[in-house]
């Protein structure tokens, strides 16, 4: 559907960016800060820094903030870390950092920056996890009261509130994220999943009594699955990879139901999860207010035989690269789609499908979370990083979050990934998202200043002016 004129970004549209704790905190064992599991990874990928300085973040909020504040900001997005909170996880209550987040919360409202809070964002406290995580209920209710803590603590001063983060990508891509160790089974993996959604929906529900001027929704990396031609099992194959990398997550989540279709996938390799009485009820108590949604990239599979192999890519497999299952789907590589520098496809048209397929089947409102690039940005003499591929690529997205909102969608913000430099998940600072660029390298943290990329000013005007920069 080709338009002559779009729709404009709608007043009040939340202009923001994120971050998460692990990420870009640093100060990871001051002021009372518990280990994470991920800490404790001792294989991070060769020539990748790990996460215990971040971009110091934690001592910096204020300076970093403020440049936020500077390109006019909205809202930001950003984590709070569950093992400062309660350092083992669900013991006791560590007030240094109640009072830490209350410091970054008014800090924002000072410059009118709406804080979303994601509540957890890969961070397990290690103590937890050592006892077996998210395996066991415990874990599931340690996180109910953490939320309680926050709800308590925040709740007058907090609108939006994410959940869970990239849920669904933890349960396809944990090793690789470093959340859950490689000889995890499928069954424990359902397991962790479902007890997940258990603890979110008592969340929900939660935040809904005693907060009922907030809102809050589910956060996961939504991806539009494309066959890889017209031929029927190839169209099979997308409507198998849809339903188990998505639909499972967001039916759970706002129907509070299983997929009916991911659910025999379950049913067929014996993986299903053990469900307590009590917790389909508990699922359908939870009524998200919206959907926030991670998008980089779609996906396109083919049909996949037992026999004829699963991926093209499996040895690359993460977040956006997708592994492919035998008798299920097979991943292929798109050759309409150009790639990052890290071999994530680009695809923004695929963010237009992805808006019109959430909308779609719920009906929520939507705020992307996450989008944005990730390459190995240089500062130049001129205290510069001129990352035009950036400002491109947030400009096609953004171009087609305007498609979706003139084909109808309700999009109540953007969020892209991220705010400032920060530490990936697996390939360490060398692979760069901010609109600041931060000085480190992998090992030698350097001088830790900030810098202002060409894509500040842009996003800057952008947000001034409420429309795309000519
Ligand atoms: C998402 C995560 O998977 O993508 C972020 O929510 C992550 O935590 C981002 O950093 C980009 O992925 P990566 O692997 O490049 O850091």
């Amino acid at each position: 559907m080709y338009r002559k004129e779009l729709k404009a970004f709608p007043e009040g549209f939340l202009w923001s960016a994120s971050t998460s704790a692990y990420q870009v905190e640093g100060a990871w064992n001051e002021d009372g800060r518990g280990p994470i599991a991920i800490d404790l990874k001792e294989d991070m990928p060769e020539g990748t820094s790990d996460f215990k300085d971040g971009v110091d973040h934690y001592h910096r909020f204020k300076e970093d903030i403020a440049l936020m504040a500077e390109m006019g900001f909205r809202a930001y997005r950003f984590s709070i870390a569950w093992s400062r909170i309660i350092p083992d996880g669900d013991g006791d209550i560590n007030q240094a950092a109640i009072d830490h987040y209350h410091e970054v919360i008014d800090e924002l409202r000072k410059h009118n920056i709406e804080p979303i809070v994601t509540m957890f964002h890969f961070d397990t406290p290690a103590a937890l996890e050592a006892k077996g995580g998210w395996a066991q209920r415990e874990t599931a209710d340690a996180f109910v009261r953490f939320s309680e803590i926050l709800f308590k603590e925040y709740g007058e001063k907090v609108n939006y509130w994410l959940t869970i983060n990239e849920q669904n990508m933890m349960i396809l891509h944990g090793p690789t994220i470093g959340v859950f160790p490689a000889d995890t089974t499928e069954q424990q993996l359902n397991q962790y999943n479902h007890n997940m959604f258990v603890a979110q929906a008592k969340t929900m529900a939660m935040l809904h009594e005693m907060h009922p001027q907030a809102k809050i929704g589910p956060a996961p990396n939504i991806a539009y699955v494309y066959p890889a031609s017209s031929k029927p099992e190839d169209v099979i194959a997308a409507d198998n990879y849809n339903a188990v990398r998505n639909w499972l997550y967001l039916d759970l989540a706002v129907r509070g139901e299983y997929n009916s279709l991911a659910w025999s996938i379950m049913e067929e390799k014996g993986t299903t999860p053990e469900i307590a009485d009590g917790d389909m009820e508990i699922l359908k108590s939870a009524k998200p207010d919206f959907i926030a949604f991670n998008y980089y990239n779609t996906a396109t599979v083919a049909d996949a035989p037992f026999g004829g192999g699963a991926s093209e890519r499996s040895e690359a497999a993460d977040q956006q690269i997708s592994e492919g299952e035998e008798g299920i789907y097979k991943a292929v590589s798109n050759p309409n789609l150009g790639m990052t520098e890290f071999g994530w496809e680009i695809d923004p048209v695929g963010m237009r499908m992805t808006y019109r397929a959430i909308w779609d089947r719920y009906h929520l409102p939507l705020i992307v979370t996450e989008n944005g690039l990730g390459a190995f940005d240089k500062l130049t003499d001129d205290g510069r990083v001129h990352d035009d591929y950036r400002i491109d690529y947030l400009r096609q997205h953004l171009e087609q979050t305007q498609e979706a909102i003139s084909d109808g969608v309700d999009v109540l913000g953007y969020s892209p990934w991220s705010a400032i430099d920060l530490i990936s998940t697996h390939q360490g600072i060398a692979k760069r998202y901010g609109f600041i660029y931060v000085d480190r390298d992998e090992f030698d943290l350097k001088t830790l200043d900030r810098y202002r990329k060409d894509s500040f000013f842009w996003y800057q005007e952008l947000i001034k002016t409420n429309k795309l920069p000519a």
